[in-house]
């Protein structure tokens, strides 16, 4: 499937931004995102900036007024499978030049490269949720932060050969711990760090990113000397006027491959002295700690949405993934952005087996739009609830039951980080 280069709003020109245009980025990046960090202190950090998947539109040939990048994340899991996924980052227009189109073009710019590179689908974060469903990526992952009261109740797991280590993160002893055991994980959407760079980035520990907070200290379970989860935190102090600590526990990052590590690692964060609450960092909706949980209700849960999914190229990309129930149904499919996904499909697949995607001319059964579609692809959003929304029409009454329960997965989908 290939797509043509985007029109360029008038006199503008597309950069490829490599290493020498660093500073020009930060500096971008500080106007677009207000940063607080001064651009000379984020240069003595190793960059995670992809050189050779970062553009930039510039009205001069020189100064940049908008630029945007993309992660590689080779083979990542989708349900049942792996599929190498564009990974949209680093967006930015300046203030200057905003609302002229200069995203629109981005993103055209973004959907031909990734797919020049067979990257059939895209994730993103979105800053704010409103701005990417209009260019057809669908709200595919949502996720938990839990406010944990001290001591919070978990229910019982032997831990039994299991031992903790705390210590303060360093790039040099935690990069590939980190990496390794964020690696083993199988979960949809769970993209992990592509480059050494951005690995680094993850354990650089800079004073720059503390807020006030501690340094940053990872808590690694092991079995027989041989690590098994972590979790990365912060503590931030704070003393009541009655001169009691209040001390509250910031995880950034937990990997709790098995119930005993997970309750290993939760239970030592829950038990820090002088802490009153523990934040968790983004966790998936069935993340263990919910159920080992007592009292649910005492976390204080609230979801958010996460990962916006983009199917840039549709046959290719579902046909990556595997589906829970049996699947035969003729979808027709709108895209305005990409037009060759767009018309009929007939989608057949055995239950976590082969799976079938061709066009055809019969009659359709559903009729979506393919932000819908993105949305359903990591398994957690249904189609019923969508057609609920009205966003997804059952054109015969016999489709969207039996075609939402194939595209629901098990396991729920969640990125650990925000990229
Ligand atoms: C968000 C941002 C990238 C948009 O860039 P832009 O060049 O002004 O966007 P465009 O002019 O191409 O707008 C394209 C469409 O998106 C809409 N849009 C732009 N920013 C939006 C926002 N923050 N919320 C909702 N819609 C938005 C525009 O209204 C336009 O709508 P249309 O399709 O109806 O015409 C830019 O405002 C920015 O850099 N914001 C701060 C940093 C940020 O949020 N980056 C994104 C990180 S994920």
């Amino acid at each position: 499937m290939t797509q043509t280069s985007p029109q360029l709003p008038d006199g503008f020109r597309e950069l490829a931004l490599g290493d020498d245009r660093l500073r020009d980025v930060l500096e971008l990046d500080a106007w677009a995102f207000a940063n607080t960090q001064s651009v000379d202190d984020l240069l003595t950090l190793p960059s995670p900036l992809p050189t050779d998947r970062s553009w930039a539109l510039s009205p001069d040939g020189q100064s940049l007024a908008a630029m945007h990048a993309s992660y590689p994340f080779a083979a990542s899991p989708v349900p049942g499978g792996r599929v190498d996924v564009s990974g949209l980052t680093w967006v930015g227009v300046h203030p200057q030049w905003r609302r002229r189109g200069l995203l629109r073009t981005m993103i055209a710019s973004h959907f031909a490269h990734s797919l020049a590179r067979n990257e059939p689908v895209s994730l993103l974060f979105a800053a704010e949720p409103g701005i990417y469903g209009r260019f057809g990526y669908g709200l595919a992952a949502r996720s938990t932060t839990l406010t944990l009261p001290r001591r919070a109740a978990l229910r019982p797991v032997a831990t039994d050969g299991l031992d903790v280590r705390i210590e303060t993160v360093h790039p040099d002893r935690h990069a590939d711990l980190v990496a390794e055991l964020h690696a083993s994980i199988d979960r949809p959407g769970w993209v992990t760090r592509p480059s050494e760079a951005s690995r680094r980035t993850r354990v650089i520990n800079s004073p720059l990113f503390a807020e006030g907070r501690e340094t940053q200290r990872i808590l690694i379970a092991e079995r027989a000397g041989v690590p098994v989860g972590y979790a990365m935190f912060r503590r931030k102090p704070h003393w009541t006027d009655t001169g009691s600590p209040a001390y509250e526990v910031h995880v950034l990052e937990s990997v709790t491959p098995d119930a005993a590590v997970a309750h290993l690692i939760w239970s030592r964060l829950l038990d820090l002295d002088l802490t009153t609450k523990v934040v968790t960092g983004m966790l998936a909706v069935d993340d263990p700690l919910l159920s080992l949980l007592v009292d649910l209700r005492t976390a204080n849960p609230i979801w958010s949405d996460q990962l916006w999914l983009r199917l840039l190229d549709v046959p290719t990309a579902l046909t990556a993934r595997q589906y829970q129930a049996p699947l035969d149904v003729v979808i027709e499919l709108t895209d305005a952005d990409l037009p060759a996904n767009a018309g009929r499909w007939h989608l057949q697949a055995a239950p976590f087996a082969q799976v079938r995607v061709q066009r055809t001319d019969r009659e359709p059964q559903l009729r979506l739009d393919v932000r819908e579609l993105g949305a359903a692809y990591l398994g957690q959003t249904s189609l019923c609830e969508l057609a609920g929304a009205g966003l997804v029409e059952d054109l015969t009454g016999t489709a969207l039951l039996t075609t939402s329960a194939a595209f629901g997965w098990p396991i729920a989908p969640v990125a650990s980080w925000v990229f």
